[in-house]
């Protein structure tokens, strides 16, 4: 893949999160979500690339675009894989909460997990305690490797949990080993991410939450040097029957980095929408004026590129952009 390729992708996040910032705290997710999608779909067409959703809005009978196996690009070449979430945090999004952001991982064709819309069980961690922790591993296990990696104690480290009733029992684990718990509402691609930058404070994101969000985070944790570990979690035999139609002959096995993202060639780029751990959300401002910040990362040489850009909203592309009255 051209490494050109990273800077058009930021361009598809931006629109995206210009889209749907606009939408902040109105209430009104799924609209907030379908002008991520309608906007990042546009910009799509003007990108370099031989395009298949592998991870999107939906199958094609649920989603209007977007859609796992809609090509997108105008090129011929390269063929690639391509994973969206136009707007990760809908909820979020919705109330005005923090990290909300626009996302998008590609990797060469076959090189990322077709992961169903299902469960999924996680464990990510930085760069320094990458190789050394095992999804099975009881978290107290996990945070004294974890904390002997980071160099911390375990009462200094943080586990970065989404706040659900199935997490009962590890949020409870995690605070009797002596360590400290950041529940989140929604949004663990951000959390997973948090990880490995040391100035976020998360040691571990732990716990289930979309398997599509894995794939996606895996990307970006592969750039970083980091590592997440995952494991489907089929709720029923349909779930179970559909995992193996998507190729995953044994949907019950831990995955590693490479069975989520094959090989080092993946590009991952996110602009937020509010505020967050990683990045700024939208600003708007006088005269049609956006600012957003977004990063780009590519695994092949693991450069970390934040971005910081105005936009005039007036001028080419952005004019197709609907924002609510
Ligand atoms: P959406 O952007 O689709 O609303 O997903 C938000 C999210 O919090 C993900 O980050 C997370 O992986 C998943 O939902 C958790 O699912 P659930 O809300 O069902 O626990």
């Amino acid at each position: 893949m051209d490494r050109e390729l990273a800077m058009e992708l930021i361009r598809v996040t931006e629109v995206a999160a210009l889209a749907s910032a606009r939408w902040m705290g109105r209430g009104q997710k799924n609209e907030a979500d379908e002008a991520a999608t309608n906007a990042m779909r546009r910009m799509f067409d003007s990108v370099s690339i031989n395009g298949t959703v592998v991870i999107g809005e939906g199958e094609m009978d649920e989603a209007p675009m977007l859609y796992i196996g809609e090509k997108v690009g105008n090129a011929a070449s390269p063929e690639v894989d391509v994973a969206v979430d136009p707007l990760e945090g809908t909820n979020i999004l919705a109330k005005g909460l923090p990290n909300a952001m626009s996302v998008i991982a590609i990797a060469d064709k076959g090189n990322l997990l077709h992961a169903p819309d299902m469960y999924m069980e996680k464990l990510a961690v930085g760069p320094k305690a990458a190789g050394r922790v095992h999804l099975d591993d009881p978290i107290e296990v996990t945070l004294r490797i974890v904390a002997e990696a980071n160099n911390k104690k375990v009462s200094e480290c943080v586990v970065i949990i989404l706040e659900r009733p199935r997490h009962k029992k590890l949020i409870d684990a995690v605070r009797k080993a002596g360590a400290r718990v950041r529940l989140i509402g929604d949004g663990d691609v951000s959390s997973a991410i948090s990880t490995a930058f040391d100035d976020t404070g998360i040691d571990i994101c732990a716990g289930i939450g979309g398997a599509p969000e894995g794939v996606i985070a895996a990307a970006a944790l592969k750039c970083l040097g980091g590592e997440m570990q995952a494991r489907l979690v089929p709720e029923d035999d349909d779930e179970y029957q559909r995992c193996i139609r998507m190729g995953i002959a044994d949907p019950k096995k831990i995955l590693s980095m490479d069975d989520l993202v094959k090989g080092d060639d993946a590009i991952f780029s996110a602009t937020g929408v509010t505020d967050g751990e990683l990045l700024r959300g939208v600003r708007f401002y006088g005269g049609d004026r956006a600012e957003t910040h977004s990063v780009v990362m590519r695994a092949k040489t693991c450069t970390v590129r934040f971005i910081r850009a105005i936009h005039k909203l007036d001028r080419k592309p952005y004019p197709f952009l609907s924002f609510p009255a």
